[in-house]
């Protein structure tokens, strides 16, 4: 039997029915229609389901909604300003060519997101495996780390969190 539940996302209370099997990355797409966190393969591998919860980054894909009543849950959506200005991590994917098909970006920003709020200036192989477990078929990475060390820079002169 279905129940309402207050999922917090991006700083807005969404009153969602669901199953108490019903999956966190299923309910962010399907019934909150927050596309932005993708499913690849919907079984804890490739990161691209990634958002954060409590400022921490978790596969979606093997979360459960009815378990996150209470949280605060950041999706890509929540990252840019109001008026539309990209964070700084998503300004320094686009600007240093991190972002290909796209498919993996939003977990790729949002795990950069949890590792620059709680190490600010992380070395090269501190950000590699940050991002362990994200896969991106397309970029070959360097791209992307480079993006976050720019980002990292960026942040840090700017006082953005
Ligand atoms: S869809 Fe969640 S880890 Fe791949
Ligand atoms: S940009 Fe295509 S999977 Fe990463």
């Amino acid at each position: 039997m279905k129940q309402l539940i207050a999922l917090d996302i991006n700083d807005q209370i969404y009153e969602v029915p669901v199953d108490p099997w019903d999956l966190l990355s299923d309910v962010i797409r399907k019934k909150v229609r927050l596309t932005g966190t993708k499913k690849g393969c919907e079984q804890g591998d490739c990161g691209a389901c990634t958002v954060l919860i409590n400022g921490q980054a978790v596969l979606s894909c093997l979360t459960l909604a009815i378990a996150c009543q209470g949280k605060k849950i950041t999706t890509i959506e929540g990252l840019a300003e109001q008026d539309g200005r990209l964070h700084p991590i998503q300004q320094s994917f686009v600007d240093y060519g991190a972002v290909q098909c796209g498919f993996c970006t939003s977990g790729m920003i949002l795990s950069s997101k949890a590792l620059l709020d709680s190490n600010p200036k992380p070395g090269r192989e501190e950000i590699k495996r940050a991002l362990s477990g994200n896969l991106c078929r397309c970029t070959g990475y360097k791209k992307i780390i480079e993006a976050v060390e720019v980002a990292s820079e960026t942040m840090s002169k700017e006082g953005v969190k």
